[in-house]
């Protein structure tokens, strides 16, 4: 039996073929061609393991914490809003503890000029932003991804909640953050540039063609991923998600010719993400591009 000590293992280099003895660290699906790994772990176990500086782009889509037992609507149902034991409500202070703790490794582990994509609504986005503050990162844009299709808000007592944010930072403000214009240019399928530009987002909820492997109850649409992945990393960067549910963003990176390593605890989750990964790879006009 091999055994390692941390500093020993870079998990992120995808070019050295290392055999790993601890099955808790063991990739939980491993394309070596294609430089993807996904990891059965929970994210704090994981993050002892990565060096500091090495991460090119952080695309994060934690939990929430919305789960409180609510109501709302799916296909003219009334349903619970519920979304596992992973989003159950907290209380302010234990969510902003949760979002330090992981971004405190994250600051950690991105390189100098590396930036982070945190998603959210009003739930948990001002702890992650106010965190982000009290770290140093800087933030450089606050994103409203506007959804095309959102549910009806059945109490009548509420606006309809129709947005989510992302808020894009670098690691500190003297990051010289990697944001490609002219790459963007490419990407308006005729629309008018300025809905590219500008910080709100216009775009529909994910698509049943990227539910084809199974749903996970907060699915990132794949364009919107897209959008953040090609503006902020170049081609062959390491983009490190950690918590990656069905995949959305390993997909996207796959499409987009980055390496990607992505960690989610819930084996249910992976399952679907590594489906979504191999047909991916193996027919990548699956889906939209
Ligand atoms: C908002 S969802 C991410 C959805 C993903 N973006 C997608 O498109 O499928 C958050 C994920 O974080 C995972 N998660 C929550 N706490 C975690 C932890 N401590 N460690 C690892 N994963 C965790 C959940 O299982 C869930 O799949």
């Amino acid at each position: 039996m091999r055994y390692y000590i941390a500093n020993d293992l870079n998990i992120f280099d995808f070019d050295q073929r290392f055999e790993i003895a601890e099955s808790s660290l063991a990739p939980f699906y491993y394309d070596v061609a294609n430089k993807i790994k996904l990891y059965n772990l929970d994210t704090f176990s994981f993050f002892p393991h990565i060096p500091d500086n090495c991460v090119d782009l952080i695309f994060a889509d934690p939990p929430y914490f919305l789960s409180s037992g609510g109501i709302t609507c799916r296909s003219g149902k009334r349903v619970c809003v519920n979304k596992g034991k992973w989003d159950k409500s907290r209380s302010i202070e234990s969510v902003h503890n949760f979002n330090k703790k992981w971004l405190i490794e994250i600051k950690r582990i991105l390189k100098a000029n590396g930036t982070i994509w945190v998603c959210g609504t009003f739930h948990n986005i001002f702890s992650v932003g106010f965190a982000l503050q009290e770290l140093d990162f800087k933030i450089l844009n606050n994103i409203v991804w506007e959804k095309q299709d959102p549910p009806p808000n059945l109490t009548q007592k509420y606006f309809t909640h129709a947005s989510e944010h992302l808020i894009w930072a670098s690691k500190t403000k003297h990051s010289k953050h990697t944001f490609n214009y002219d790459m963007l240019k490419t990407i308006s399928n005729g629309k008018p540039m300025k809905s590219v530009w500008r910080d709100i987002w216009e775009m529909p909820s994910a698509d049943k063609s990227e539910k084809l492997f199974g749903k996970h109850p907060t699915q990132k649409p794949e364009e919107v991923v897209k959008r953040a992945i090609i503006a902020s990393s170049n081609i062959n960067d390491l983009v490190f998600d950690p918590f990656c549910g069905s995949g959305t963003t390993g997909v996207v990176c796959k499409k987009l010719n980055r390496k990607f390593v992505g960690i989610d605890n819930e084996i249910a989750y992976l399952n679907i993400a590594q489906k979504r990964l191999k047909a991916t790879i193996n027919d990548v006009k699956y889906t939209s591009f």
